[in-house]
């Protein structure tokens, strides 16, 4: 596994990579490294494909009065995780190289990053995208991993790959869970233990009522209930809960295919989830 830093360096070593005729399969990551990523990495694995793994926590998309600063750093793990899985280049962009590659192009807005988080985190979407682009440029992969627990961002990066005419394909991956079926993320490290506890209790919650939102279409009573069930359990404040199409519109048959969108703060901790209806 080489860890590659510099932006010359890394391209080089992927040109030499295509020349053999390798495919470049890409999981861009910021880091603290657990077991969802690491199915990102296994998703990506093929017999002919170069695997790169990108860790950088990206300024750009924390607002001024969010957990950037305090975001975790587990850099020496992961290398340790990702080495284990034979990925074979890890590349830690110099913050200043990064900020300072231009990219030719604007980047497009679309109305989905203005809803759900876009609407509560307005400097999210935006931040993602640049650097998504910034390393799309620079690596060009052939596929991108992106997982499912961040839905959001997974439809985002496709609208942008679409209006870009980029040729990345974009792979949806599975959310992975624990045991009691918390999504894992890396900002599950600021919970303590009761805090943790208040988080695995949102996943019962929402399945007790899933059934309810399968049957009707009119959601309001169950939304309701469903609010009040995690307040019981403790959660502080809830962003949003709320039924959309996979294209984020909103659901007119019982038949669309539609998930339950959720953000949730317990404690300082936002966390989001998402269920299939
Ligand atoms: O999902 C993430 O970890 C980040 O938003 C991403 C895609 C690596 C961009 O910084």
């Amino acid at each position: 596994m080489r860890v590659i830093k510099q932006i010359s360096k890394l391209q080089l070593s992927l040109l030499n990579q295509k020349k053999i005729g390798k495919k470049v399969h890409f999981i861009p990551t910021m880091g603290a490294l657990h077991d969802g990523h690491i199915s990102l990495v296994k998703s990506a694995k093929a017999k002919k494909a170069t695997r790169i793994v990108s860790i950088f926590i990206n300024p750009d998309q924390f607002s001024p009065n969010e957990d950037f600063e305090k975001y975790p750093s587990t850099i020496k793990n992961d290398l340790k995780l990702l080495r284990k899985e034979r990925v074979d280049i890890v590349f830690l962009p110099n913050k200043e190289e990064i900020k300072k590659y231009k990219i030719k192009y604007k980047i497009p807005n679309f109305s989905i990053e203005n809803k759900l988080c876009g609407k509560t985190r307005p400097h999210f979407f935006p931040g993602v995208k640049k650097i998504v682009t910034k390393l799309f440029d620079i690596i060009e992969p052939d596929k991108s991993f992106f997982g499912e627990k961040d839905f959001q961002q997974y439809l985002v990066i496709k609208e942008l790959c679409k209006k870009m005419k980029l040729k990345t394909v974009i792979v949806k991956c599975k959310t992975v869970r624990d045991q009691k079926g918390l999504a894992l993320s890396s900002r599950n490290n600021y919970l303590n233990e009761k805090e943790k506890k208040m988080a695995q209790k949102i996943n019962k919650s929402v399945k007790k009522f899933l059934p309810f939102f399968r049957e009707n279409l009119k959601v309001g009573k169950g939304t309701l209930k469903l609010k009040q069930d995690l307040f019981k359990h403790g959660i502080d404040s809830i962003d949003y809960l709320k039924i959309f199409t996979e294209q984020l519109t909103i659901r007119k048959k019982l038949n669309d295919k539609c998930r339950l969108f959720i953000a949730v703060k317990i404690g300082n901790t936002r966390l989001i989830d998402n269920y299939k209806i």
